[in-house]
């Protein structure tokens, strides 16, 4: 007897697939059977990313952060997963040190950039009664370390998000998740540094932290729930790591 795809017949809006966490998302809900509906800034890779995949994905080129162009491109968007995952982090300065620039980038896109999307799906979600909707927040959210101020304020902003989602929403049919990993060797530090090559190689050095398919393999689990479960909160630390300051290296 051969058993459809868990995820045959739904539809997953995923924010920042063009790399990192929400690429490996997309090709996990993907191999599950989902339709996948692609977003982030460098449409170029969104469409690398689609020609990959087992079903027909569309691509959605877009900065999260301008929410007149977001509420038009996702007019009419009712996806069954919504996974909030755009973000990023800038400099390691203390949060009263970080530049406007440096506060705008972090605070636009982590916080308003997640409004914005919601704002453009959630209602049409809402009135369909059932889906969920996956934020990525981050071990970050849950303790602050030196130098990650402004950051881990907009982690914390995600979670307080998550948990006004769950009452506003109360009844909905919907589901929430936040997904709190600990570090993931992806291009965070590469952003967060500006490019600094090495700088950022160094964040992962001597350490086996978390892949971008593990946090997939999470958001997975997550959404393929039986109906009455909701997976709520989820923290993924590597084996590793103890805390946001605590890491082995060897
Ligand atoms: N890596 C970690 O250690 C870690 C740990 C905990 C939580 N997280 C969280 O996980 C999420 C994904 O991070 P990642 O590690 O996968 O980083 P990443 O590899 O740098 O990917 C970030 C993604 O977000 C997109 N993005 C950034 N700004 C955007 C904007 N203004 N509009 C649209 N898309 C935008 C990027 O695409 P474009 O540049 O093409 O727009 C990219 O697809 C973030 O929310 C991050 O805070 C990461």
């Amino acid at each position: 007897m051969t058993t459809n795809p868990p995820l045959l017949g739904r539809k997953a809006l995923i924010t920042g697939a063009s790399a990192g966490i929400g690429s490996a998302t997309a090709q996990a809900l993907d191999a599950s059977g989902a339709s996948t509906v692609l977003l982030a800034r460098r449409e170029l890779r969104l469409q690398e990313l689609s020609a990959s995949l087992e079903n027909p994905a569309e691509c959605i080129g877009l900065d999260v952060r301008d929410a007149s162009a977001v509420s038009a491109a996702l007019a009419g968007q009712a996806p069954d997963i919504l996974v909030l995952n755009a973000g990023m982090a800038r400099g390691t300065s203390a949060a009263y040190q970080n530049s406007e620039d440096e506060v705008d980038d972090m605070v636009d896109t982590n916080v308003k950039g997640y409004l914005n999307v919601l704002r453009a799906v959630l209602p049409a979600m809402k009135e369909r009664g059932s889906g969920d909707v996956v934020l990525l927040g981050s071990v970050a959210g849950r303790q602050v370390y030196p130098g990650g101020g402004v950051y881990c304020m907009t982690k914390y902003a995600v979670r307080a998000l998550y948990e006004s989602l769950r009452v506003d929403c109360f009844g909905s049919g919907l589901r929430f998740t936040t997904i709190d990993p600990g570090m993931v060797e992806t291009d965070f530090s590469l952003i967060r540094f500006k490019g600094d090559e090495a700088r950022a190689k160094a964040v992962y050095a001597g350490t086996n932290p978390l892949y971008p398919a593990d946090v997939a393999d999470a958001i997975h689990y997550a959404v393929t729930r039986p109906a009455n479960v909701n997976i709520g909160e989820m923290v993924l630390w590597s084996s590793d790591q103890a805390s946001t300051t605590m890491c082995t290296r060897r």
